[in-house]
Protein backbone atom coordinates (compact mmCIF):
# COMPACT_ATOMS: atom_id res chain seq x y z
CA UNK A 1 0.00 0.00 0.00
CA UNK A 2 3.11 2.35 1.06
CA UNK A 3 4.36 2.75 -2.38
CA UNK A 4 7.39 4.41 -1.82
CA UNK A 5 7.77 5.95 -5.83
CA UNK A 6 4.58 7.17 -7.41
CA UNK A 7 6.08 9.18 -10.53
CA UNK A 8 5.15 11.96 -8.63
CA UNK A 9 7.57 14.29 -6.45
CA UNK A 10 5.47 15.53 -4.00
CA UNK A 11 7.14 18.26 -1.80
CA UNK A 12 7.78 16.29 1.77
CA UNK A 13 8.17 18.51 4.78
CA UNK A 14 10.33 17.61 7.96
CA UNK A 15 10.94 18.83 11.58
CA UNK A 16 14.11 20.81 9.75
CA UNK A 17 11.18 22.74 7.92
CA UNK A 18 9.68 24.22 10.99
CA UNK A 19 12.30 27.72 10.67
CA UNK A 20 9.65 29.81 9.72
CA UNK A 21 8.82 33.17 11.03
CA UNK A 22 5.79 33.15 13.02
CA UNK A 23 4.87 36.41 11.06
CA UNK A 24 4.89 34.36 7.80
CA UNK A 25 3.38 31.45 9.28
CA UNK A 26 0.15 33.80 10.77
CA UNK A 27 -0.26 35.43 7.61
CA UNK A 28 -0.01 31.97 5.83
CA UNK A 29 -2.88 30.78 8.08
CA UNK A 30 -4.74 34.15 7.66
CA UNK A 31 -5.26 32.99 3.94
CA UNK A 32 -5.86 29.42 4.91
CA UNK A 33 -9.90 28.95 5.86
CA UNK A 34 -9.62 28.27 9.40
CA UNK A 35 -9.96 31.68 10.70
CA UNK A 36 -13.60 31.51 11.95
CA UNK A 37 -12.85 28.73 13.84
CA UNK A 38 -9.55 28.91 15.20
CA UNK A 39 -9.82 32.82 15.95
CA UNK A 40 -10.61 32.22 19.60
CA UNK A 41 -8.31 32.01 22.20
CA UNK A 42 -7.68 29.09 24.69
CA UNK A 43 -9.74 27.36 25.80
CA UNK A 44 -10.51 25.94 22.82
CA UNK A 45 -13.12 24.51 21.42
CA UNK A 46 -14.15 21.93 19.05
CA UNK A 47 -15.74 23.20 16.09
CA UNK A 48 -18.79 21.88 14.32
CA UNK A 49 -18.43 19.95 11.51
CA UNK A 50 -19.81 21.58 8.75
CA UNK A 51 -22.18 18.81 7.82
CA UNK A 52 -24.32 15.68 9.59
CA UNK A 53 -22.33 12.67 10.20
CA UNK A 54 -24.04 10.83 7.48
CA UNK A 55 -23.40 13.11 5.02
CA UNK A 56 -20.62 12.25 3.00
CA UNK A 57 -22.01 8.18 2.90
CA UNK A 58 -21.51 5.89 1.04
CA UNK A 59 -17.64 7.31 0.78
CA UNK A 60 -17.09 7.73 4.51
CA UNK A 61 -19.93 6.66 7.20
CA UNK A 62 -21.24 8.05 10.05
CA UNK A 63 -19.21 5.60 12.36
CA UNK A 64 -16.10 6.88 10.71
CA UNK A 65 -16.51 10.17 11.42
CA UNK A 66 -17.93 9.64 14.41
CA UNK A 67 -14.69 8.47 15.73
CA UNK A 68 -12.89 10.69 13.68
CA UNK A 69 -14.69 13.51 14.89
CA UNK A 70 -16.35 13.26 17.90
CA UNK A 71 -13.27 10.96 19.50
CA UNK A 72 -9.73 11.94 17.91
CA UNK A 73 -10.50 15.61 17.03
CA UNK A 74 -11.94 16.09 20.62
CA UNK A 75 -9.12 14.26 22.04
CA UNK A 76 -6.73 16.79 20.19
CA UNK A 77 -8.68 19.79 21.28
CA UNK A 78 -8.91 18.39 25.12
CA UNK A 79 -5.27 17.80 25.09
CA UNK A 80 -4.16 20.99 23.81
CA UNK A 81 -6.77 22.64 26.52
CA UNK A 82 -4.71 20.82 29.60
CA UNK A 83 -1.12 20.88 27.79
CA UNK A 84 -1.71 24.63 27.41
CA UNK A 85 -3.17 25.50 30.93
CA UNK A 86 -0.74 27.57 32.84
CA UNK A 87 2.15 27.86 30.10
CA UNK A 88 2.68 30.61 28.02
CA UNK A 89 0.37 29.38 25.44
CA UNK A 90 -2.69 29.51 27.42
CA UNK A 91 -4.02 32.64 26.06
CA UNK A 92 -2.85 32.21 22.73
CA UNK A 93 -4.64 31.53 19.27
CA UNK A 94 -4.30 28.49 17.35
CA UNK A 95 -2.39 29.18 15.04
CA UNK A 96 0.11 31.30 16.94
CA UNK A 97 0.10 28.02 19.44
CA UNK A 98 1.25 25.88 16.28
CA UNK A 99 4.33 29.03 15.15
CA UNK A 100 5.49 28.70 18.55
CA UNK A 101 5.68 25.24 19.45
CA UNK A 102 7.18 24.75 16.00
CA UNK A 103 10.41 22.88 15.73
CA UNK A 104 10.76 22.69 19.71
CA UNK A 105 11.03 19.25 20.76
CA UNK A 106 10.62 20.34 24.69
CA UNK A 107 7.03 21.43 22.82
CA UNK A 108 6.17 18.74 20.66
CA UNK A 109 2.97 17.42 22.74
CA UNK A 110 1.79 20.97 22.65
CA UNK A 111 2.42 21.24 18.94
CA UNK A 112 1.12 17.79 18.10
CA UNK A 113 -1.96 18.54 19.57
CA UNK A 114 -2.12 22.03 18.29
CA UNK A 115 -1.44 21.06 14.66
CA UNK A 116 -4.11 18.46 14.53
CA UNK A 117 -6.77 20.70 15.93
CA UNK A 118 -6.02 22.59 12.67
CA UNK A 119 -5.42 19.66 10.26
CA UNK A 120 -8.64 18.25 11.59
CA UNK A 121 -10.85 21.44 10.99
CA UNK A 122 -9.19 22.41 7.65
CA UNK A 123 -9.73 18.64 7.11
CA UNK A 124 -13.39 18.27 7.28
CA UNK A 125 -13.81 21.40 5.10
CA UNK A 126 -11.67 19.74 2.55
CA UNK A 127 -14.61 17.56 2.04
CA UNK A 128 -18.23 18.00 1.12
CA UNK A 129 -20.94 15.59 0.38
CA UNK A 130 -21.68 16.81 -3.23
CA UNK A 131 -18.09 17.20 -3.18
CA UNK A 132 -15.84 15.71 -7.03
CA UNK A 133 -16.37 16.63 -10.34
CA UNK A 134 -14.97 19.84 -12.00
CA UNK A 135 -13.21 22.65 -9.96
CA UNK A 136 -14.69 26.13 -10.50
CA UNK A 137 -13.30 27.61 -13.65
CA UNK A 138 -11.01 30.26 -11.68
CA UNK A 139 -9.14 27.18 -10.07
CA UNK A 140 -8.98 25.25 -12.53
CA UNK A 141 -6.68 27.10 -14.43
CA UNK A 142 -4.83 27.60 -11.60
CA UNK A 143 -4.45 23.65 -11.96
CA UNK A 144 -3.89 23.48 -15.62
CA UNK A 145 -0.94 25.77 -15.52
CA UNK A 146 0.86 24.00 -12.49
CA UNK A 147 -0.25 20.55 -13.13
CA UNK A 148 -1.32 20.18 -17.11
CA UNK A 149 -4.47 18.99 -15.90
CA UNK A 150 -7.47 18.32 -13.13
CA UNK A 151 -6.27 14.40 -14.02
CA UNK A 152 -2.66 14.79 -13.11
CA UNK A 153 -3.87 16.89 -10.18
CA UNK A 154 -5.52 14.73 -8.84
CA UNK A 155 -3.19 11.80 -9.95
CA UNK A 156 -0.41 13.48 -8.21
CA UNK A 157 -2.48 13.90 -4.79
CA UNK A 158 -3.78 10.67 -5.07
CA UNK A 159 0.59 9.71 -5.39
CA UNK A 160 1.52 11.95 -1.94
CA UNK A 161 -1.76 10.55 0.26
CA UNK A 162 -0.90 6.82 -0.66
CA UNK A 163 2.99 6.70 -0.37
CA UNK A 164 2.75 8.94 3.03
CA UNK A 165 4.43 6.50 5.38
CA UNK A 166 2.68 5.77 8.08
CA UNK A 167 0.76 8.52 9.65
CA UNK A 168 0.00 11.73 7.93
CA UNK A 169 -1.41 14.44 5.40
CA UNK A 170 -1.39 14.96 1.94
CA UNK A 171 -1.90 18.69 0.62
CA UNK A 172 -3.06 20.71 -2.68
CA UNK A 173 -0.73 23.97 -1.90
CA UNK A 174 0.18 27.58 -3.17
CA UNK A 175 3.39 28.07 -3.29
CA UNK A 176 4.02 31.79 -4.32
CA UNK A 177 1.54 31.36 -7.38
CA UNK A 178 1.94 28.49 -8.25
CA UNK A 179 -0.26 24.59 -7.46
CA UNK A 180 2.00 21.91 -5.45
CA UNK A 181 1.18 18.80 -3.85
CA UNK A 182 3.24 18.01 -0.83
CA UNK A 183 2.49 15.45 2.25
CA UNK A 184 3.44 15.80 5.83
CA UNK A 185 4.24 13.20 8.37
CA UNK A 186 1.94 13.02 11.59
CA UNK A 187 0.49 16.32 13.07
CA UNK A 188 3.65 18.43 10.64
CA UNK A 189 1.58 21.31 8.49
CA UNK A 190 2.99 22.97 5.28
CA UNK A 191 2.36 27.04 6.79
CA UNK A 192 5.39 26.51 8.47
CA UNK A 193 7.11 26.31 5.82
CA UNK A 194 5.51 29.36 3.88
CA UNK A 195 3.14 27.27 1.85
CA UNK A 196 -0.48 28.23 2.20
CA UNK A 197 -2.80 24.82 2.29
CA UNK A 198 -5.73 24.96 -0.22
CA UNK A 199 -7.10 21.45 1.14
CA UNK A 200 -5.84 18.22 2.84
CA UNK A 201 -6.40 14.52 2.92
CA UNK A 202 -6.14 12.70 6.43
CA UNK A 203 -4.13 9.31 5.83
CA UNK A 204 -3.77 8.64 9.15
CA UNK A 205 -5.43 5.14 9.61
CA UNK A 206 -8.43 6.57 11.99
CA UNK A 207 -9.52 8.57 8.95
CA UNK A 208 -10.35 5.19 7.01
CA UNK A 209 -9.77 1.87 8.64
CA UNK A 210 -13.33 1.31 9.89
CA UNK A 211 -14.59 1.65 6.43
CA UNK A 212 -11.50 0.41 4.45
CA UNK A 213 -9.45 -1.45 6.46
CA UNK A 214 -5.59 -1.31 4.51
CA UNK A 215 -6.97 -0.27 1.83
CA UNK A 216 -5.79 3.51 1.83
CA UNK A 217 -5.66 3.75 -1.87
CA UNK A 218 -9.66 3.29 -2.03
CA UNK A 219 -9.85 5.72 0.61
CA UNK A 220 -7.66 8.24 -1.17
CA UNK A 221 -9.63 7.79 -4.74
CA UNK A 222 -12.98 8.31 -3.59
CA UNK A 223 -11.81 11.09 -1.60
CA UNK A 224 -10.81 12.98 -5.07
CA UNK A 225 -13.81 11.42 -7.32
CA UNK A 226 -16.60 12.13 -4.86
CA UNK A 227 -16.00 14.40 -1.67
CA UNK A 228 -13.41 16.70 -2.60
CA UNK A 229 -13.89 20.02 -2.20
CA UNK A 230 -13.18 22.44 -4.73
CA UNK A 231 -14.98 25.03 -4.06
CA UNK A 232 -13.03 25.58 -0.56
CA UNK A 233 -9.82 25.30 -2.20
CA UNK A 234 -10.43 27.95 -4.26
CA UNK A 235 -11.53 30.09 -1.74
CA UNK A 236 -7.87 29.60 -0.13
CA UNK A 237 -6.24 29.89 -3.33
CA UNK A 238 -7.54 33.33 -2.97
FE1 LIG B 1 -7.47 12.35 11.60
Amino acid sequence: MNKEDTGNSPIVFGRRDFLIAAAGTVAALAMGGCSKTSQASSPHALPPLPYAENALEPVLTAHTIGYHYGKHHRAYVDNLNKLIEGTEYADLPLEKIIAGAAGKMEKAAIFNNAAQVWNHTFYWKSMTPKGGGEPPDALKQKIQASFGSVDACKKELAGAAVSQFGSGWAWLVLDQNTLKVAKTANAEVPFTSGMKPLLTIDVWEHAYYLDYQNRRADYVNAFLDKLINWEFAMQNAG
